[in-house]
C-alpha cells in the first residue's frame, strides 16, 4: 500500500524534476547543479522501485533526456547522442579507471586523451559527400531540432569539408559556444536595444542558435569545436581520438584542444595543472576536463552503459566557494505569486563574478540550512549555475542574529499569503499583485510565449507602476500616445513595441497557453493542450478529462482547471478574444495529430518494419511511444514472440493490436 505521505513526496519530486528539466532543456537556465538534480532523480527512482504501483508513464524516470522545443523541425540522430558520466573527486576517477581496466584484457594499459569540457550546447553536423546537409541540437539524445539554417551562419562550421578524401558521410559532434568577449558585446547590444541581458554565455549561445532569423545568429558570433562523431563512412578511416582530432583539422573543422596522458596519475596531475594554469586564460566557459580512452579498438571493447560510454568520463571542477555574511533576507514575488526568499549578502567575489544576492529557493531550504539573518555562510557557484548557500557556520553566529520568518503579507502588495499543502512554497493570493503582474507580463512577452521584443523589465515596470496595464490583455489596449507619456519612449520605440504587440496576436495557441502562466504548465504541456483543444474548449474541460491526457497528471489537471475557473481568468479570456488573439487549436499539427494523446507500446518483433520505424510513424501522427505498459497506454502492438508487456496489457485491459491491425490504423 502506498502511504499518503509517500504519494505526496513522489508528486512533489516529479513536479520539481519537471520544472528543472524545463529550466535546463528549454530555458537553458538551470537553477541547481547536476549533482542536486541527480539526487532528486535518485530519490524518485528509489521510491518508485519500492512502490512499483506508483510508477506512471509520465514520470520523469521514464525517459532519458529533456524535451525539445517545437519551433524547429525535429531531427532524429543517426546514432543516439549520449552524455558523459561525471566524477567530482580523484577517488571517483580512480574507481572509474579500475572499472575500465576490468573491462579490458589483463595487462592492457589504455592511453588517455584529455580535453576541456566546454560549457556550450552539443550540436551534430551531418556532411553528405562533403557538404553540410544538416545541423541538429542534441534534444533528448534521440531527436533534436534541425538548426541547419542557423548553423550555416556560424563561421567556424565549414559548409563544405576540405582535404583530399573527406568521408562520404560524416556526422561530427561538438559544442556550439560563445566566447566571453562576444557575450559581453551581445549583452551590451541587447541592453541598448531595450531587451533583457542574457544570464550567461551558454544561455546566450542557446538563444542565438535557436533564432528564427539566421541573420541574427550570424551577428552573435557563435563558434563550434568538434569533439566526437556519430557517423564516419568512407574517406580515410580514423582509429583513435587523437587521429580523429587531427583529421578534423584537415577537414576544415576546428577540433577541441587536447593533451595526452599515459596513466591515471598523469590524468590527475593534468586536471590540477589545467585548473591552476590554463583555465582562467581560456576564452570560453569550461566546467571540467573530459578523459577519453584514445584507441577506438579499446573504446569498442569497453562499450556503453545505457546512458554513457564506459571509455570516457567528465572530471568536473567543483563549484567555487566563498564565505560571506547574510545581511538581510528579502522576499521576491514570482509570476505565479510564489514568494522566494533571497539572501542579501555582503558582496563577495566567487568564480569570476561579484555576488551580493543568493536565492534560498524556499522556506524548507532555510530550515534545512538553519539560516538566520546575520549568519556567516559559505556560498558556492558551479559553472554558470546561479549561486547558492551551502552551509551556515553556527560558531560565528552573532548575538544579534534574527530568525527568518515567512512573511504574513505579500511584500509587494500587502495581500494575503497562503501555503498549499503539497507544495513547499508560500504564495501571495492576490491576483492583482503588481509584482506578480510584472513577472507575468515579462513571461507573456518572452520568446517561448508571445515573443514581444522590446518589452523588457524597465518597460514593464513603467507600464504597471503608471497604472496603464492591469493584466496581460491591457497590452493590447495600448496606444502610441500612452507610450509616449512614459519616460522610456520616443516615436520609433513606441511604434516598434506596438508592432510587436500586434504581431503577437497571430502566434500559435500553444504560445498563448504557455504565456498565460498557468502553474505547472510549461511549453511542452501547452503544446499538447493546443493540439487537443481550442482555448474555449480547454477552459471548459473538466479536471477528470484533462487527466486522461498522458502528459497531464492530477496536479497539472487541477491547476489548469482551477486557473480557468477563476473569475479573473474568465474576464481575461474575454478581453483577449476581443483583442483578436488566436484561440484556434494548432491546425498544422492537428492535421497530423491523428494519434494525439495516445501512447503506443510495441512488444515482440515486427515483420514489415523495425520498432524504431514504427515508433517514428506513431510520433509523426502526434502519438507517443513508450517502453512500458500502464492503464494510460492506448494500444499495445504485439509482433512475433511478444514479451511480458503483452501479459501486462491483458491484465490491465489495454487494447492489443496485431501488426496488420496497426498498419490498418496507420
Ligand atoms: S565527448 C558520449 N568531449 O558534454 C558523449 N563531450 O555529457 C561523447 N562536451 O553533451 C561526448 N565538451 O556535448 C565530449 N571535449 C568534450 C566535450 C563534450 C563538452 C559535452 C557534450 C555532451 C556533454 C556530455
Amino acid at each position: 500500500m502506498l502511504p499518503q505521505k509517500t504519494r505526496a513526496e513522489i508528486a512533489r519530486l516529479r513536479a520539481e524534476i519537471r520544472d528543472h528539466d524545463r529550466r535546463y532543456y528549454v530555458e537553458d537556465d538551470p537553477v541547481i547543479s547536476d549533482t542536486e538534480y541527480d539526487q532528486l532523480m535518485r530519490r524518485l527512482q528509489a521510491l518508485e522501485a519500492e512502490y512499483p504501483e506508483a510508477v506512471a508513464p509520465d514520470s520523469p524516470t521514464q525517459r532519458v533526456g529533456g524535451s525539445a522545443v517545437s519551433d524547429f523541425k525535429p531531427a532524429r540522430h543517426a546514432a543516439a547522442m549520449l552524455s558523459l558520466d561525471n566524477v567530482y573527486a580523484e577517488d571517483e576517477l580512480r574507481e572509474w579507471h579500475t572499472r575500465l581496466l576490468k573491462n579490458l584484457p589483463p595487462g592492457e594499459k589504455p592511453a588517455f586523451v584529455l580535453e576541456p569540457k566546454i560549457d556550450g550546447l552539443s550540436c551534430a553536423l551531418s556532411y553528405e559527400d562533403g557538404r553540410l546537409a544538416r545541423a541538429a541540437t542534441r534534444g533528448d539524445g534521440e531527436t533534436g531540432e534541425d538548426v541547419t539554417a542557423n548553423a550555416r551562419a556560424i563561421r567556424s562550421i565549414p559548409l563544405a569539408l576540405s582535404g583530399a578524401r573527406p568521408p562520404s558521410r560524416l556526422e561530427v559532434r561538438g559544442e556550439v559556444y560563445m566566447a566571453f568577449a562576444d557575450f559581453e558585446k551581445v549583452n551590451a547590444d541587447e541592453v541598448r536595444a531595450g531587451r533583457e541581458a542574457f544570464v550567461n554565455p551558454r544561455n546566450c549561445a542557446a538563444g542565438s542558435l535557436r533564432q528564427k532569423d539566421p541573420a541574427v545568429t550570424a551577428q552573435r558570433r557563435l563558434r563550434f569545436l568538434a569533439h566526437s562523431f556519430g557517423v564516419w563512412e568512407g574517406g580515410e578511416p580514423v582509429t583513435s581520438e587523437t587521429g580523429f582530432l587531427r583529421a578534423c583539422a584537415a577537414l576544415g573543422l576546428q577540433p577541441v584542444q587536447h593533451d595526452e596522458a599515459g596513466s591515471i596519475e598523469e590524468v590527475i596531475r593534468f586536471y590540477h595543472d589545467f585548473k591552476q594554469n590554463r583555465l582562467s586564460g581560456l576564452a570560453f566557459a569550461v566546467d571540467g576536463i573530459v578523459v577519453k580512452v584514445d584507441s577506438y579498438a579499446q573504446q569498442k571493447r569497453l562499450g556503453f552503459t545505457a546512458k554513457s560510454p564506459r571509455w570516457a568520463v567528465a572530471f568536473k571542477y567543483p563549484a567555487q566557494q566563498a564565505s560571506t555574511v547574510v545581511e538581510k533576507v528579502e522576499f521576491s514575488v514570482g509570476r505565479t505569486g510564489v514568494i522566494t526568499p533571497v539572501a542579501k549578502v555582503k558582496p563577495v567575489f566567487c568564480a569570476g563574478v561579484t555576488i551580493s544576492s543568493v536565492t534560498l529557493h524556499n522556506f524548507q531550504e532555510i530550515e534545512r540550512l538553519g539560516l538566520m539573518e546575520g549568519d556567516h555562510v559559505l556560498i558556492e557557484r558551479a559553472g554558470e549555475v546561479i549561486p547558492k548557500v551551502v552551509k551556515v557556520d553556527p560558531d560565528q553566529r552573532p548575538a544579534s542574529a534574527k530568525p527568518v520568518k515567512p512573511p504574513k503579507a505579500c511584500p509587494a502588495c500587502g495581500g494575503k499569503v497562503i501555503k498549499e499543502e503539497e507544495f513547499v512554497a508560500f504564495r501571495c493570493d492576490n491576483p492583482a499583485c503588481p509584482a506578480q503582474l510584472k513577472r507575468l507580463l515579462l513571461h507573456f512577452a518572452s520568446r517561448p510565449a508571445l515573443d514581444m521584443q522590446g518589452l523588457g523589465e524597465a518597460v514593464v515596470d513603467q507600464l504597471v507602476d503608471s497604472g496603464r496595464v492591469h493584466d496581460v490583455s491591457g497590452l493590447y489596449d495600448l496606444k502610441k500616445e500612452d507610450l509616449l507619456k512614459l519616460e522610456l519612449f520616443a516615436d520609433k520605440r513606441a511604434e516598434n513595441l506596438l508592432a510587436q504587440i500586434a504581431q503577437s496576436k497571430h502566434r500559435p495557441l500553444d504560445r498563448l497557453i504557455n504565456g498565460l502562466g498557468i502553474r505547472q504548465v510549461g511549453e511542452k504541456t501547452a503544446e499538447t493542450l493546443a493540439q487537443l483543444y481550442d482555448l474555449e474548449g480547454l477552459a471548459a474541460a473538466s479536471a477528470e478529462e484533462l487527466t486522461r491526457i498522458p502528459e497531464v497528471g492530477p496536479i497539472v489537471a487541477a491547476s489548469i482547471h482551477g486557473y480557468f475557473h477563476s473569475p479573473q481568468a474568465r474576464k481575461l479570456l474575454d478581453r483577449l478574444k476581443e483583442a483578436g488573439l488566436n484561440f484556434r487549436k494548432s491546425e498544422k499539427k492537428a492535421a497530423s495529430a491523428k494519434f494525439a494523446g495516445q501512447t503506443f507500446v510495441f512488444t515482440g518483433e515486427l515483420e514489415t518494419m523495425t520498432r524504431e520505424a514504427a515508433e517514428e510513424k506513431v510520433k509523426a501522427l502526434g502519438g507517443k511511444a513508450s517502453g512500458s505498459v500502464s492503464a494510460k497506454t492506448a494500444y499495445v502492438v504485439a509482433g512475433a514472440d511478444p514479451g511480458s508487456k503483452l501479459r501486462k496489457a491483458n491484465e490491465l485491459g489495454v487494447k492489443v493490436l496485431s501488426e496488420k491491425e496497426f498498419l490498418d490504423l496507420l
